[in-house]
């Protein structure tokens, strides 16, 4: 497996390849929710496509006020995993590569972004697109892998590619979870050993709600009142909306999805489940 490290690296090693090459951008402190997309990547590029992972913790997708600067840099570790998931090549940018000091361009998506966590976290998901569509344009993959974890923003994502142009195809993986339920999360390492068995909590409350109730408004007011009776925590926000669009949910006519964010103690856990189409 390659570590590339600047820019002309990463050309240098792009232009040498023909066949599909399957991208997984990540921001490290990898667990084994990315280490299944890795390892669909792998399956997905074949023997003779290439898989390339980037680790970069991006710094503009992260408020004034958050975990930047806490965020785990376990490198090693995610070196390791990349290559036990059958990775060609590790983009290990630095900031300053990425930033100069003097940037002046961004790309900014103005509708999905402004709901759910776009509400809590301004800017993120600015921060977000201008490194990815960065991103594309260094590496120039032909697939890349979004986790559904981050339902948000893989539909920003997919709106970006679509309204840019981008040629790139945009794969989705399943969300990973723990054997209890809680999905996995690099932000999971920040809980205390009580919030940590408390947290399953979340993803249970919506799935009975789901399980029970057909009608939308009464799904988010099921899961509110489930997550109000967790000790320490506070709800930052339940929706449901449209696949898609992520507008409010109005009926079961067309594919919806429940998406929860939770304050536990001092760290946001966000989740979201599938809500089918109701014949
Ligand atoms: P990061 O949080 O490191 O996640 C990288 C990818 O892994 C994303 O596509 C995310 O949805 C996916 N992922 C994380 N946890 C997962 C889980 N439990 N199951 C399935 N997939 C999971 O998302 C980012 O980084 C950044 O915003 C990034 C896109 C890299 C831009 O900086």
């Amino acid at each position: 497996m390659k570590s590339l490290i600047t820019m002309e690296s990463v050309r240098a090693w792009r232009k040498k390849i023909t066949g599909k090459v399957v991208f997984v951008p990540t921001m490290g402190a990898l667990h084994h929710g990315h280490e299944a997309l890795i390892r669909d990547a792998r399956r997905l590029a074949g023997l003779k496509g290439s898989v390339v992972v980037s680790i970069f913790l991006n710094p503009i997708q992260f408020g004034p006020r958050e975990d930047v600067a806490s965020y785990p840099k376990p490198l090693k570790n995610d070196i390791t995993v990349c290559r036990r998931a059958g990775a060609d090549a590790v983009f290990l940018p630095t900031v300053a590569d990425m930033y100069g000091p003097d940037r002046s361009v961004f790309v900014d998506e103005e509708s999905l972004s402004s709901v759910l966590c776009g509400r809590s976290r301004p800017g993120h998901f600015r921060g977000v697109c201008t490194v990815v569509a960065k991103l594309f344009n260094i590496v120039q993959p032909t697939h890349a892998i979004f986790g559904e974890k981050d339902w948000q923003q893989l539909a920003i994502i997919r709106r970006m590619v679509r309204d840019l142009n981008f040629p790139v195809e945009i794969v989705t993986a399943p969300t990973v979870r723990e054997s209890d339920g809680l999905a996995a999360s690099s932000r999971n390492a920040y809980l205390t050993a009580e919030e940590r068995a408390l947290a399953p909590l979340i993803h249970a409350a919506m799935q009975s709600a789901v399980e029970k109730l057909k009608d939308p408004v009464a799904i988010v007011r099921a899961v509110a009142r489930a997550v109000e009776k967790i000790p320490g925590a506070r709800l930052d926000y339940a929706e449901t909306v449209d696949s898609v669009t992520l507008l409010p949910l109005k009926n079961r006519k067309s594919a919806g999805r429940l998406a929860v964010a939770v304050f536990l103690g001092k760290t946001r856990l966000i989740d979201n489940i599938g809500l089918p189409p109701h014949k």
